[in-house]
Parts: C-alpha cells; structure tokens; sequence
C-alpha cells in the first residue's frame, strides 16, 4: 500500500504501553501511524525504538509529533495536518495510586484532555466531510464498587480521582455520539498487562522484583493489598479489540475482559512460582501503597464485544504470567552482566527510599544503560 493510500491513524498514548502494541498491530495492517509525544527532558520512547525508521533511509510508517492533552490548540492543529481517519486517545495519568496525590492535575489531563482531543475531531469531522473515527480509553475502575462480574449495563461507581475522570471523558464520548451523530466508541478495557507495563503497576512490580530477588540484585519486595481481585489479561489482545471497536459498522461502547479474575496474592503466587523464589520470604506489606478507597473485585463479562465484534482473548492467565516473569529475570540476568562487570549500582533493599515512580525509574534497566554510556564519555 503506497503511503498516499495508507488509512491514516493518530495515537495519543502512544509511548504508552498499548500505544507500543497497537502502533505495532496498525504497521502490520498497513496503516501510516502518527503519534503524539510529549516533549521530556529524557528519551521516553522507549517502547517504540524497535519501530522507529530515519525518515532519510526510506518510506515511514511511523511519525511522531510533540503535543499534550493539555494543549488544545496544538491538539487542533495535528488533527488539521494529518487528517486521520481513526484517532485513539489512550492519553492519561494511568496510575490510580498517584491520581489520589494528582487529582486535579489528573482531572486536567484524563476528563479534560479527553474533552479538547474530542472537540478538535468533532471540528474536523464537521468540517472536512470525512467520517473519521474515535476510540476513548475507558477503564473498568469506573466501575469501582459495583459488584462482580461488570458489563456495559452495570451502574459506574468510580473510587479513585483517576475513575471520576475517566467516568467523565466516557461520557463526553456518549454526548458527541448523540449530539453531532458523530463516530465515537469508548472501550471499558479491564487490566491488561504485558513485559512492556510500566513497573509501578502491580503485575510488573512484581515480577521486575522477583527477577532481581532471584539474582541477588533486591532483597525484599513491599506491597500494599494483596487481596484486590483484577481480570488481567494480555494487552496484544486489548490492542486487537480496540481496533475491532473503530473497525464496527456503528459506534458504542464496549467492556474488554477475559471473564475471569485473580487476586493480587494469587499473580505473586504464579509469578514466584515461575521465577523459583519463596515469595513468603521477601514480600512484606506496606501501607504507602494502600489506596484510601480501593476497588476490591473487578471480573468482566465480555459477551457484547464477542457477540458484535468476534473479539476473544487469545492469551491465558497463565501464559501472561510466564511471560513477563521470563522477560524480567531476562532483564535482571542483563543487570547482574553489568554489576559484574563493575559497574556501581545504588544498592536496593527493595524498600522505596523516594517516591514509588522514581525508584522504578532508577531501576530501569535504560535508565542504567544511559548512565554507563554518559559515564563513558
Ligand atoms: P501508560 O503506559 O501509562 O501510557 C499512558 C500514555 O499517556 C503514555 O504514552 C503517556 O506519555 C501519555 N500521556 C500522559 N500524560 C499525557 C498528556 N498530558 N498528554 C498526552 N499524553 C499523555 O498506559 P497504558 O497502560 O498504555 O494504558 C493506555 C490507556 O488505557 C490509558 O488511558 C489508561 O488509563 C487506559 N487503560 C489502561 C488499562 C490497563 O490495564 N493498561 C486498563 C483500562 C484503561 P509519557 O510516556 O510521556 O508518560
Ligand atoms: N500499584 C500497586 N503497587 N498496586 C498494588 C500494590 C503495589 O505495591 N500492592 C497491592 N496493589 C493492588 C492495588 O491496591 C490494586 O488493588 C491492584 O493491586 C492493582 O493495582 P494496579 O496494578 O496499580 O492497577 P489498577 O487496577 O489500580 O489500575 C490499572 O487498571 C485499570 C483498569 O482496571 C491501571 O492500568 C489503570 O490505568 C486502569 O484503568
């Protein structure tokens, strides 16, 4: 397909972890992908190198522009310049921990964003004739403290700042649907992990510390409630569904899940179980990571997006586990390369000394790399 006619699709999100693997599935359909970034004072596309051509070396699939759900004129402006005919915003504060600290900073960027991103596809959508499409990143914490197992007519109940913003981007979706008869679908995706999470999530933390724990690097790893439920499923497979949604003769919304959920103590137990580390010796509680209202039991029922949409998971519990439990022992053995070559690493007692963000930025395996390489010059 010549670039002139690639479908268009613009990703806000896209450094994020599903902006890596749904950039990934739209180059394989053919797509031309435009992304936005936000301007940092380090690299922070990490996740998207792998697919990153030189524009001097031949045709690009993969364009990346400076902006931020925070800008609504630059927002305008990228729509107006590559006019797409599919926009996902998978923008946010993700972290729900952090948007207790964040709220109105997270309501800026999550309800708000959401809102200035929608008001400049509805311009373009009005003004160009073109019958572009939008997909909004909802989030199963809008259902917060409604019972299990949650689907499209279970009642919202958010507990966290992060889930009253998303709640509200959900619904500015639903009023430009209804209003201006325009193409707009929200996905109400329930967790998903894969080696690409970010480390403060709780899927990774784990597993990025029980690499480290099996090779000697940490001693011991802090967590806060063990006994939440999640339906965790694999983000390849979520990507897959988002693009199913926008491909759908009618606009909705949609619930994504694999129809079963864990505990938190129960992903600790497979994951250590993997890595061959007695967890029960490492993992102590800390109350920094409780949350002051905490969602305790989230487990979809999927069964429109399998009905209307032909979508099922296609990765297991277990296989999600494994993966990642083997993509970081992987890192961790990179690391003990490293340390054993004499490079000096901060030591770690796998408590936090600063904020939870930071640490795991400091262990990032690029972030040590960057440093070895500044050290050398
Ligand atoms: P993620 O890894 O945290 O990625 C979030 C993305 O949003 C990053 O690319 C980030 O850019 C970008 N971003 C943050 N603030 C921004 C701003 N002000 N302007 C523009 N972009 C901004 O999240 P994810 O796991 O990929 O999730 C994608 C979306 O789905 C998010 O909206 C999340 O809330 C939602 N969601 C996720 C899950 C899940 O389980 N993963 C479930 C339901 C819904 P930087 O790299 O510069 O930080
Ligand atoms: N992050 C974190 N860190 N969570 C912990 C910890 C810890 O040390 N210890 C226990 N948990 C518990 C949390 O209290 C929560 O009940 C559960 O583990 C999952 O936490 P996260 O992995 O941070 O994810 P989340 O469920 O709060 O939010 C994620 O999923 C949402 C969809 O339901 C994020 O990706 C959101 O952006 C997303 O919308």
């Amino acid at each position: 397909m010549s670039e002139a006619t690639a479908k268009k699709a613009l990703i806000c999100g896209i450094t994020g972890q599903d902006g890596s693997y749904l950039t990934e599935l739209l180059i394989r359909k053919g797509y031309q992908v435009h992304g936005i970034i936000r301007r940092t004072s380090t690299f922070n596309t990490e996740r998207l190198d792998h697919m990153y051509m030189d524009p001097h070396e031949g045709r690009v699939p993969l364009h990346l522009h400076f902006g931020d759900l925070a800008n609504a004129a630059r927002l305008r402006h990228l729509i107006q310049q590559i006019q797409p005919d599919e926009i996902y915003n998978l923008g946010a504060q993700s972290h729900v921990r952090v948007s207790f600290d964040q709220a109105e900073y997270t309501a800026d960027v999550v309800a708000t964003g959401a809102l200035r991103l929608l008001e400049a596809f509805r311009d373009y959508a009005l003004q160009s004739g073109k019958k572009p499409r939008y997909y909004q990143a909802g989030s199963s914490e809008m259902f917060g403290a409604s019972a299990p197992p949650q689907n499209e007519e279970t009642p919202f109940y958010p507990r966290s700042p992060y889930a009253v913003a998303k709640l509200a981007a959900h619904w500015y979706g639903v009023n430009q649907r209804e209003a201006y008869g325009l193409f707009v679908s929200n996905g109400i995706m329930f967790n998903h992990e894969s080696p690409r999470r970010g480390e403060t999530f709780v899927t990774r933390k784990i597993t990025r510390a029980l690499g480290r724990i099996k090779l000697g690097l940490q001693e011991k790893l802090y967590l806060g409630n063990l006994d939440a439920r999640r339906d965790w499923g694999h983000a390849s497979d979520y990507v897959r569904a988002m693009w199913m949604i926008l491909q759908h003769d009618t606009p909705g919304d949609f619930v994504v899940a694999t129809g079963s959920s864990h505990s938190v103590r129960e992903f600790l137990e497979l994951a250590a179980h993997y890595a061959g580390v007695d967890w029960k010796s490492c993992v102590e509680q800390d109350v920094r990571y409780l949350r002051p209202t905490e969602v305790d039991s989230l487990k979809g029922d999927y069964s429109k997006a399998r009905r209307v949409l032909g979508w099922e998971p296609e990765i297991s519990f277990e296989e999600l586990v494994r993966t990642m439990v083997e993509h970081d022992l992987e890192l961790a053995q990179q690391e003990l390369t490293l340390v054993r070559a004499g490079h000096h690493i901060a030591p770690r007692g796998g408590r936090m000394p600063r904020s939870e963000e930071h640490t795991s930025e400091l262990q990032s395996l690029a972030y040590l790399v960057c440093r070895l390489l500044l050290e050398k010059k």
